[in-house]
């Protein structure tokens, strides 16, 4: 008799992790195809084109970047990858000590005392011998921006820049900004139910076994997950697991109810944490005060971004962030005008239940 059971649910959890790379990619032909004639160049020995895509949380953009740039680096011995998440390496010496080590370079050099110029000199002579491709997700958490002058100044180097916001790079050093002036902006738009629900049904097809979960119940969660693909596929390994750990054959109905508000909330407070500090100061301000009417809305925003040393924003700016903050499903205005006041929106308010 064997020591332990064999799976009933599940055939390869690895499938559905959040940093698997899927074997294909679905309903991002366009973005594929503008990643893949920028990076083409490098094939020729040519210079490449750098990128910056964006668009909202769960649309594919870490997924689609690191899938072309693995394809790239499969298909030719002369690109590797890097990638960073500026998130957990912000600053200059992390990140070029990173993209050293990802090009396969084990530094001599002690850690602490190397000074970084050395650092951005052996990746230069590096780059000579092989071209890199260096993603740097969630670009907005930087630092220091001077390391994307660095960056974009060496030859044989190809940037992926990655955010969730349009106007990232809108408070970068202008010299940042002028050698990023040529790269093409990708943009990442919400996938749409049955978009979600394609994505979907793949990865129940490679990660659970037949029969694991029926056809409506991914289509409950793939219109659920309001279009951010992230929450569906966690949701997916949250009833997997369950399912699992209760030697069950199928998932049920009441485990996916069960499932959807968490991915829902654990998503959230993610976005919440890739957000700058002052749409995080509104969210704050909002989860403490309830419901909160504009103009007290902006007056405790002034006085707290002031008290914690926050850089001013213009009035216009302060209304753009709010709006965003509705686009992202984590703010609810209610009344118009004069009248007009703000709530924190509960996650799964909308999922239909
Ligand atoms: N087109 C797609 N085909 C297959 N899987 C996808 C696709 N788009 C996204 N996914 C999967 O959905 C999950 C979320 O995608 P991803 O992490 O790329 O989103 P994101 O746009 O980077 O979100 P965020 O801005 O929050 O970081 C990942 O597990 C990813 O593999
Ligand atoms: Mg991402």
């Amino acid at each position: 008799m064997p020591m332990y059971d064999e799976n009933m649910i599940i055939r390869d959890a690895r499938v559905l992790r959040e940093q698997f790379i899927p074997g294909r990619v679905l309903h991002r032909e366009g973005q594929l195809d503008a990643i893949r004639n920028c990076l083409k160049p490098m094939l020729k020995g040519m210079e490449p084109r750098n990128m910056f895509t964006f668009g909202d949380p769960g649309t594919g953009k870490t997924c689609i970047s690191r899938f072309v740039v693995e394809e790239l680096s499969a298909h030719t011995v002369s690109v590797q990858g890097s990638y960073i998440n500026c998130w957990e390496c912000s600053s200059r010496f992390k990140i070029l000590y990173s993209i050293l080590q990802d090009m396969g370079l084990s530094l001599s050099v002690h850690r602490k005392g190397t000074p970084t110029d050395e650092l951005l000199g052996n990746l230069k002579k590096r780059l000579e011998q092989r071209c890199c491709v260096i993603i740097l997700d969630e670009v907005d958490k930087l630092e220091d921006d001077r390391v994307l002058y660095d960056l974009a100044t060496l030859q044989g180097a190809c940037l992926i820049l990655i955010s969730n916001s349009e106007t990232a790079l809108h408070g970068a050093d202008p010299r940042v900004r002028s050698r990023l002036a040529s790269a093409e902006c990708l943009e990442f738009p919400v996938y749409s139910g049955g978009e979600i629900l394609d994505i979907l049904k793949d990865r129940a097809e490679w990660g659970l076994l037949p029969g694991a979960i029926k056809n409506a119940q991914l289509e409950r969660i793939a219109s659920a997950s309001n279009g951010d693909s992230r929450v569906a596929i966690e949701t997916l390994r949250i009833v997997a697991e369950e399912a699992e750990n209760q030697d069950l054959r199928m998932v049920h109905d009441s485990s996916i109810e069960r499932a959807l508000p968490r991915a829902m909330e654990s998503s959230t407070e993610r976005n919440i944490d890739m957000l700058a500090p002052h749409y995080r100061l509104i969210i704050e301000i909002l989860e403490s005060r309830g419901k909160v009417d504009a103009g007290k809305l902006l007056k405790e925003f002034r006085k707290l971004s002031t008290q914690r040393g926050l850089p001013d924003v213009v009035d216009r700016s302060f209304r753009n962030y709010v709006d965003r903050l509705m686009q992202l499903g984590l703010v609810r205005a209610e009344g118009g005008g004069r009248w007009r006041s703000y709530s924190p929106e509960v996650p799964g308010a909308h999922s239909g239940k």
